[in-house]
């Protein structure tokens, strides 16, 4: 008999909607394993950035993709992301990496590269997996265990990201995030493969008044009776 799959909970919405704080501590708390695949689509941007590849070149994208090497690894509080192998998880988060993500993330031919990626990653989990993105209730996983749209209002949004970079030390006022963000939700949910948009089985949760735990704590909640509901 083969071994059963992994518990699958997808988790999609825009940027800044609470995605990475609720699936972090989600993942912790159930012994679930965390793939950002967001980080995934950054570390296609850095490579491209720094090998000089244009976001349009799709010849050269594909085969940067077939040497694309990923890995994450929980250090302490946080999710270390790995591109062959040298720890580049402040880089790939930088203003101009994010814009750069949005772009090669609208490739057709960066999606269908990434697709195996993002399934082995989370089928590799012993007990469930968490995946965080925008098109993984729809495209990644349309047979998840467990859907979820996390959304929040644009202003709302722009503060948590504006707060984490002034975190990380990254000098940018909070109507240049919110500009970028706005143009990023524009271009994620108007291109033409894998937009941006709520799968019609996900459990919307808008998190605009919601403290992060709050929200964490129902997701928990449904989880863990969906998961005995499946034994
Ligand atoms: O979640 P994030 O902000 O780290 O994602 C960075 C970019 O990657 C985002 O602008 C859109 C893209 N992305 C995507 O197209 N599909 C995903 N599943 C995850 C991210």
């Amino acid at each position: 008999m083969s071994e059963p799959r992994p518990f699958i909970v997808a988790i999609d919405g825009p940027a800044g909607a609470g995605k990475s704080t609720v699936s972090k501590v989600l993942a912790r708390r159930l012994g679930f394993s965390l793939v950002d695949t967001g980080a995934i689509y950054r570390c296609v941007a850095l490579k491209a950035r720094r090998a000089g590849i244009g976001f349009e070149d799709d010849v050269k994208l594909g085969e940067l993709l077939e040497r694309l090497n990923v890995s994450f690894q929980v250090v302490g509080e946080d999710n270390h992301v790995y591109l062959d192998g040298e720890d580049v998880s402040e880089e790939i988060r930088t203003p101009e990496n994010s814009m750069a993500a949005s772009r090669v993330s609208s490739r057709p031919v960066v999606r269908a590269g990434l697709l195996a990626l993002q399934r082995r990653l989370a089928l590799e989990a012993s007990k469930g997996a968490i995946l965080e993105g925008r098109d993984i209730g729809t495209v990644v996983f349309p047979d998840a265990d467990a859907k979820y749209f996390l959304e929040a209002n644009p202003e709302v949004r722009a503060r948590r990201r504006y707060e984490e970079l002034f975190q990380k030390g990254v000098e940018r006022s909070l109507e240049d995030v919110l500009a970028d963000q706005v143009k990023r939700d524009q271009d994620d949910a108007s291109r033409a493969v894998a937009p941006l948009k709520p799968a019609e089985d996900a459990v919307r949760v808008d998190s605009s008044n919601l403290p992060l735990s709050e929200v964490v704590h129902r997701m928990e909640q449904e989880i863990l009776e969906k998961m005995s509901r499946k034994q």
